[in-house]
């Protein structure tokens, strides 16, 4: 089911609060935690002899992705429609340069990026927001270039699948892996790699159950790893290339 707000709208007053409020909630570290080292990763393999020249985070929020890939960059802006957010950013990561704008309705001029990320975004926002976004993103990219993003709403993973099962709603999420593969590719984008997190949790009380570094949880994140997985994963990694 779609949201009825406009998700633009969502993170305006947020930035005091949006970095301790994730914290607070022990999935939403988990998959913080699993993002970065899948992200670390998969930008090293992606640009073997050196990390992409010039890359974008969109809607970036207080730049918790942006630490991340940024120091793997040789130039890094991230964009986000919240000034308070941004602010909070422009604190925590003063290597990267920060703007506020929504690309969905504006068309700064802002070059070509090799890499994009966008993260806790698709899986939130509305499709008319979704369908405006990958137009500014692709515009944006430069041929060949990467989009990475996460998928952590899905309706389809084990544990939404079994809170239904058992009278929940399972927070009326809409963005199953073939949906967004659909919209990857209307905009011209090919998935290249899937990495699913989570995908062992089968029940929601497991969701919350785990750090991150539990040594089952590690064991078990290997072994869950398998791309065929995840159309079945809480949270997943996408992977696409302009073509
Ligand atoms: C849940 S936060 C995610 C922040 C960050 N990417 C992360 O993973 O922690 C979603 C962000 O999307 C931003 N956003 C929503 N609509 C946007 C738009 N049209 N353009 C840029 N940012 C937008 C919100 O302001 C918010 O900061």
């Amino acid at each position: 089911m779609q949201p009825t707000k406009d998700y633009r709208a969502s993170h305006l007053e947020r930035g005091a609060s949006y970095d301790s409020y994730l914290a607070s909630v022990p999935f939403d570290t988990y998959m913080a935690d699993w993002e970065r080292r899948h992200l670390v990763a998969i930008v090293g393999q992606l640009f073997p002899s050196g990390g992409p020249v010039r890359y974008l985070d969109f809607a970036c929020g207080t730049g918790r992705v942006a630490a991340a890939v940024a120091p793997l960059c040789q130039s890094a802006l991230g964009i986000d429609i919240s000034s308070s957010m941004l602010s909070v950013a422009r604190q925590k990561v003063p290597r990267v340069t920060f703007r506020q704008a929504d690309l969905t309705t504006e068309d700064p001029d802002l070059g070509e990026f090799d890499l994009v990320t966008s993260f806790r975004f698709f899986g939130n926002a509305q499709d008319e927001l979704r369908e405006g976004a990958l137009r500014a993103i692709v515009k944006r990219m430069a041929p060949a270039g990467y989009l990475i993003i996460n998928s952590h709403r899905n309706p389809r993973s084990l544990a939404s699948l079994f809170d239904r099962l058992t009278g929940g709603n399972a927070g009326n999420m809409d963005l199953h892996l073939g949906k967004l593969r659909a919209m990857l590719e209307r905009h011209g984008l090919r998935i290249r790699k899937l990495r699913p997190i989570g995908a062992w949790m089968y029940r929601s009380k497991l969701l919350n159950a785990y750090r991150s570094d539990d040594p089952r949880a590690i064991a078990n994140e290997q072994r869950f790893s398998r791309p065929w997985l995840a159309a079945i994963s809480p949270d997943l990694i996408v992977v696409a290339q302009r073509s």
